[in-house]
């Protein structure tokens, strides 16, 4: 697409979006009634149509194409669930209290930046050492800080009158998904490898979000959990459909190269191939609702960056006015969340798997060391021994314990810890027909409000008017935009108008989204249109009276053709199609 230069940057595109957001009702601040309150944003008639687009776009290609299942599960959620996932002893971010005046908070990573390349790896006390280092003091009123504190991340509540039963607005839409696995997998026809998606709200009371609808306390999250056999990572997609896609990367070394998904398959710098799919798709899912691949990369996150629960992490991250910014995780989450509710819950959540033929297998079992064991596990040390000889490597936890499914003498089914001390490693040929496994996962997990302001930031363009003025072109896919097709009729008389409005209605029967807009010079409707991204404008004039025919035009473009009006709802759909 050719654009006239100079196209704005950095924060004067920040500024023209955050004016034309909030003045044709894409997005602007909540409660400004009540003085406004950080963190929060209310999506306004445009910003909302664009945001169920692309989260139709992503149900579109989660749950048709990819064929997961999609679950709408609660957002309050009592205390064991997050006891469970981690959230309540690990999401936290660190943060440090003035003592000066102003007692205000600031999260440690903020305080840090432009004294650390990658002031998010710090724990408290390098945080403390780094500040009292450079001198740093309250950036508000200049008084001494404090030291550096976790700060954990979720919103509490209580659940019923008095006391009530401790709850926590989830912040992921992921437990959802894993606390209601025995259901899924039923539904899943109880098969490995299967997906499971949720769209909806998330809740994280951030320290101090300050930029817009980039970092919100209640925002929008598209995420699927994808289960796997623990010793495969092929996804049912075929990944030869992202081999040839070529993406910036940058992997754990930091040094960013463009290649092809399947070179970094082969060249071992993706080394999951269930994550290398995602990432594909991903990159497919961001190009497809608006997100310039030329300022798309992904990458790799640092051992010391990763959620509780990672083993590994590739970010989608988009170049906007603020920087790079993550859209999208793609995590490989192994057994943690299952293991954990597992335990916490006391059900075993393993599953059969049977295999269509018989598979020999090299696997490294578990073999008791029994001299350790009893005394470890006295009376129950037998029945730890089984469980240890049925599991394998995949039971293996960080710190070098197993953990193990132990059929206890009623018959009722524990998960138990095997200190590395009571067990070896045995590498045997087995050949099985089946077996019973703790699904591993791996998680996309998109930020829908990043997406959908990114995707305004980089269909912002600029042109002249005939006048001189500068007139904005808000280049969305046709597809994704709020408003498919502007009516307007060339004048407002002689019959004109009522053509135009009864063929506006005709359009919205047909289940098109359009407006009528029948107020100001053509020129003015065009420039309007074309500010809300309309990628079409159809025009209704006098030769519509004598041949049933009307003119489209292309925002991008001013291009325009004439069609019969009786075409126009296959013609506009196809046009937004071929977009
Ligand atoms: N279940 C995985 C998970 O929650 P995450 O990286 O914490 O991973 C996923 O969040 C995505 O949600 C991020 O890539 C980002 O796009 C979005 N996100 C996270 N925190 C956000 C916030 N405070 N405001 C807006 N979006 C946020």
């Amino acid at each position: 697409m050719d654009l006239p230069d100079p196209q704005p940057q950095g924060q004067d595109v920040r500024d023209r979006v955050t004016s034309l957001a909030k003045r044709r009702g894409f997005v602007w601040p909540s409660f400004e009634l009540y003085g406004g309150s950080a963190g929060f944003y209310d999506w306004g008639p445009l910003g909302a149509a664009l945001k169920r687009n692309v989260q139709g776009q992503w149900l579109r290609m989660f749950v048709n194409e990819e064929g997961m299942l999609e679950l709408d599960s609660s957002l309050i959620n009592p205390r064991e669930v997050f006891e469970a996932s981690g959230h309540i002893a690990e999401f936290t971010d660190l943060l440090v209290d003035c003592l000066g005046k102003c007692k205000a908070s600031f999260r440690a990573d903020h305080l840090a930046e432009g004294h650390h390349p990658n002031p998010d790896t710090l724990d408290a006390a390098q945080v403390d050492a780094l500040l009292a280092e450079k001198g740093v003091v309250c950036p508000e009123c200049g008084g001494p800080l404090g030291k550096a504190r976790p700060f954990n991340l979720m919103f509490q509540t209580r659940v019923g009158p008095g006391e009530g039963r401790e709850g926590y607005l989830r912040p992921e839409t992921a437990q959802g998904i894993f606390i209601n696995f025995p259901h899924l997998y039923r539904l899943g026809r109880e098969r490995l490898p299967f997906g499971v998606v949720q769209l909806g709200r998330a809740f994280r009371n951030e320290i101090s979000p300050r930029q817009g609808v980039l970092r919100l306390r209640e925002f929008n999250m598209a995420e699927a959990e994808v289960f796997f056999h623990p010793r495969e990572r092929d996804w049912t997609g075929d990944i030869a459909n992202y081999r040839d896609l070529e993406l910036a990367l940058v992997p754990r070394d930091g040094k960013e190269r463009r290649m092809t998904i399947g070179a970094a398959i082969d060249e071992g710098v993706m080394h999951n191939r269930a994550v290398a799919y995602f990432v594909g798709l991903t990159a497919r899912f961001l190009a497809s609702v608006g997100i310039d691949p030329a300022r798309l990369r992904f990458r790799q996150h640092l051992q010391t960056e990763m959620a509780h629960y990672a083993s590994d992490c590739w970010d989608a991250e988009a170049l906007t006015s603020f920087g790079w910014v993550e859209l999208v995780g793609v995590a490989d989450r192994g057994d943690y969340d299952l293991s954990r509710h597992q335990e916490r819950a006391g059900l075993d959540l393993t599953v059969f798997v049977q295999y269509d033929e018989p598979r020999e297998l090299d696997i490294e079992r578990l073999a008791p060391v029994h001299k350790m064991l009893g005394p470890r596990f006295k009376g129950e040390a037998k029945a730890v021994a089984e469980a240890l000889k049925a599991a394998d490597s995949t039971a293996i936890r960080a710190d070098g314990s197993a953990r193990v499914v132990v059929q206890g003498a009623k018959g009722h089914k524990s998960m138990v810890t095997v200190p590395a001390e009571c067990f070896k490693l045995e590498r045997v040929k087995e050949k099985l027909t089946g077996e019973r496994v703790l699904p591993h996962v791996v998680e996309p997990s998109f930020g829908i409000d990043r997406i959908v302001w990114c995707v305004l930031e980089h269909s912002y363009t600029e042109r002249a008017g005939e006048g001189g003025e500068v007139l904005t072109v808000l280049r969305l896919p046709a597809a994704m935009a709020p408003v498919t097709a502007a009516v307007l009729p060339l004048v407002n008389k002689d019959g004109i108008d009522e053509l135009a409005m009864r063929l506006d209605a005709e359009l919205k029967a047909a289940g098109l989204r359009t407006a009528y807009d029948g107020s100001g010079s053509i020129g003015r409707r065009y420039a309007r249109a074309d500010e809300a991204g309309v990628p079409f404008s159809v025009t209704v004039d006098y030769q519509t009276k004598e041949d049933q025919t009307v003119t489209i035009r292309w925002r991008d473009t001013s291009e325009q053709v004439r069609v019969p009006a009786a075409h126009l709802p296959g013609s506009l759909r196809q046009l937004a199609e071929a977009d």
